[in-house]
């Protein structure tokens, strides 16, 4: 939609391990270094993304709880990362106790919406979520354009996401009728696998468009970087899986202009 100030995207899919995070902290590094202003909302108890950012877990004063609590907002909790242009709302352990403590509220769902209102000033909000479909899944799912999918090249990718399409749908049916499927995005690619190739062919059979021409390479710079709190893109950005995140980047934005245009 033209006007719209910003692109809230949720990065979801209810398996662990697939590249979620990954994913967050790299494409959003991308469209950074483009000249894109980001924020990173890290919705996982786990803080993946954020020790990923290099965020101490002393400095997650405030966090992505206390923006669904209600007690602070975006622009008290929001801290800068080691990236120009790049933000994030960290999280902490707290968030495992929040579908108890919202449980009772008639807009439990929409809290992360709320909050997010205050978010204008970004063009990006990437929406790093938990492997589930909790309550957190469903704030990001609900305050969301659209939701971007990493998909793990391996035999059970196809049938962990016509189980998330449907949620999609439901949600849809639900709380967000405006919610879009972003793009489906294949990680840890091994062009040796033959089984590797037979998922990414019948995964753009059944998907087709929707899928990003870029494949994210298995790429071990890439899972070394978190453990010095940088994105692979600052780590090493020669490197195979640094380039691929840039490409992606470029594939989001030449979309976003695409569908702006329509
Ligand atoms: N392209 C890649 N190449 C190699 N390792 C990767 C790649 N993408 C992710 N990983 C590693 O795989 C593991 C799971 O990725 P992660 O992004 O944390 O998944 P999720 O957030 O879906 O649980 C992490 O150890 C990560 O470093
Ligand atoms: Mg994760």
């Amino acid at each position: 939609m033209v006007g719209e100030k910003n692109r809230i995207i949720t990065i979801a899919n209810q398996k662990g391990g697939v590249g979620k995070t990954t994913t967050a902290i790299n494409l959003a590094t991308a469209l950074a270094a483009i000249g894109e202003r980001v924020l990173i909302v890290d919705l996982d108890p786990q803080g993946n993304a954020s020790t990923g950012l290099g965020i101490e877990r002393r400095e997650r004063k405030l966090s992505s709880y206390d923006l669904l609590i209600g007690s602070h907002g975006v622009l008290d909790a929001v801290l800068p990362t080691a990236v120009p242009n790049l933000f994030i709302i960290p999280s902490t352990m707290d968030l495992l106790g929040i579908e108890m403590e919202i449980a009772q509220h008639g807009d439990r769902v929409f809290r992360l919406k709320r909050a997010l209102s205050e978010a204008a000033g970004f063009d990006y909000v990437l929406v790093d979520c938990p492997p589930s479909f909790n309550l957190l899944t469903m704030n990001a799912m609900a305050a969301a354009h659209s939701v971007l999918v990493p998909l793990q090249c391996e035999f059970f990718a196809l049938e962990g996401l016509s189980q998330l399409l449907e949620t999609v749908d439901q949600v849809r049916r639900t709380v967000n009728p405006n919610l879009d499927i972003q793009g489906i995005v294949l990680t840890m690619f091994d062009a040796r696998n033959n089984l590797a190739q037979q998922v990414v062919s019948d995964v753009r059979t059944h998907l087709g468009e929707k899928v990003y021409h870029t494949l994210i390479p298995r790429n071990v710079r890439v899972s070394e970087a978190p453990s010095y709190g940088k994105p692979a893109i600052l780590y090493d950005l020669k490197c195979a899986g640094s380039q691929a995140y840039l490409q992606l980047a470029s594939e989001v934005i030449q979309r976003e202009r695409l569908r702006r245009a329509a």
